[in-house]
């Protein structure tokens, strides 16, 4: 396997970064997760946006272009073996001395890119949906660090994995401090209620989650009413579907939260609509790789 650190394409042995690297220490720095299907690299431009957008909000001047950050990405998939696959790219302040000052990371940024499969849940729990529960472990404030920026620090969501698999749950649903639904640990969350489509409003604390978006767009092209307000844990429970998205996991049925069964039981027809349409765009679109 072949890496791209810096520009370079380097065996996976080779891609190594210093110990001194203040995306290690301090985990300072950004990241995307991106898929490629059939070699079409899906919404990779709105990908390189968050992370721009990620970068400017922890003022990271990231080296090269958003242009040759795409030439970047198209290389790396090209030097795979791998039809399809997940590309993890990663913005790190770079190497520094042991202060967690980013001034002194003289050398600037240092980035890497990475392309190799991933499976999120096991086959089942697409057909027959997961079980997830809400944590203690709130989201974390906006004001503290901003949901919306895709950084290193996933301490957060780490911690309400943890938590959630604790109680014997694969997935968690995070609260915000005011009590309302934000997110899950590395999905954006959707309910169904009275056939409309409903999902935290971005200001709940959530990551601007790009298959978010590409669902809201299907269910609009749908002719389904979509709807984005603060939701409480009753909203949930009393909900006729729920599903949960995101680049690795894609589209994943929801049936039971928190002990409660959603609707029927079993992935409703919303959901495997939304899943269908989902496949078929992820066939159509993308930055070829040739
Ligand atoms: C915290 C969090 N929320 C939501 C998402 C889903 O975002 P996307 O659909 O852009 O992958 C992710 C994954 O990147 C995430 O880490």
């Amino acid at each position: 396997m072949l890496i791209n650190l810096n520009g370079k394409l380097v065996p996976k042995e080779k891609a190594v970064i210093s110990v001194f690297d203040h995306g290690l220490l301090y985990g300072d720095g950004v990241f995307e997760g991106i898929r490629f299907y059939s070699k079409n690299i899906f919404k990779l431009e709105e990908h390189i946006d968050r992370l721009y957008n990620s970068a400017k909000a922890i003022m990271l001047t990231i080296p090269i272009s958003k242009e040759q950050m795409i030439k970047e990405h198209v290389k790396t998939v090209k030097a795979s073996p791998l039809k399809d696959g997940y590309i993890r790219t990663v913005v790190t302040r770079g190497v520094g001395d042991l202060g967690l000052d980013p001034k002194k990371c003289r050398e600037g940024a240092a980035y890497f890119i990475i392309a190799d499969a991933i499976s999120m849940y096991p086959e089942e729990y697409y057909l027959n949906g997961l079980a997830i529960t809400t944590v203690a472990m709130r989201r974390s404030l906006a004001e503290c660090l901003d949901p919306k920026i895709k950084s290193l620090n996933y301490l957060n969501n780490i911690m309400a994995k943890i938590e959630c698999a604790n109680h014997g749950s694969l997935e968690a649903v995070m609260i915000n401090n005011a009590g309302y639904v934000a997110e899950a640990t590395g999905d954006n969350l959707f309910i169904v209620t009275g056939g409309a489509v409903i999902t935290p409003d971005m200001s709940a604390g959530a990551l601007d989650g790009i298959t978010r978006e590409t669902v809201i767009d299907l269910a609009k092209t749908l002719k389904i009413k979509v709807v984005e307000k603060m939701l409480t844990r009753y909203d949930l429970y009393t909900a006729d579907e729920c599903f949960l998205t995101g680049t690795a996991a894609e589209i994943i049925p929801v049936t039971k939260i928190d002990g409660r069964v959603i609707g029927t039981g079993k992935p409703g027809p919303v959901t495997h609509k939304l899943i269908a349409k989902y496949k078929t765009l992820t066939k159509k679109v993308g930055v070829k790789v040739k």
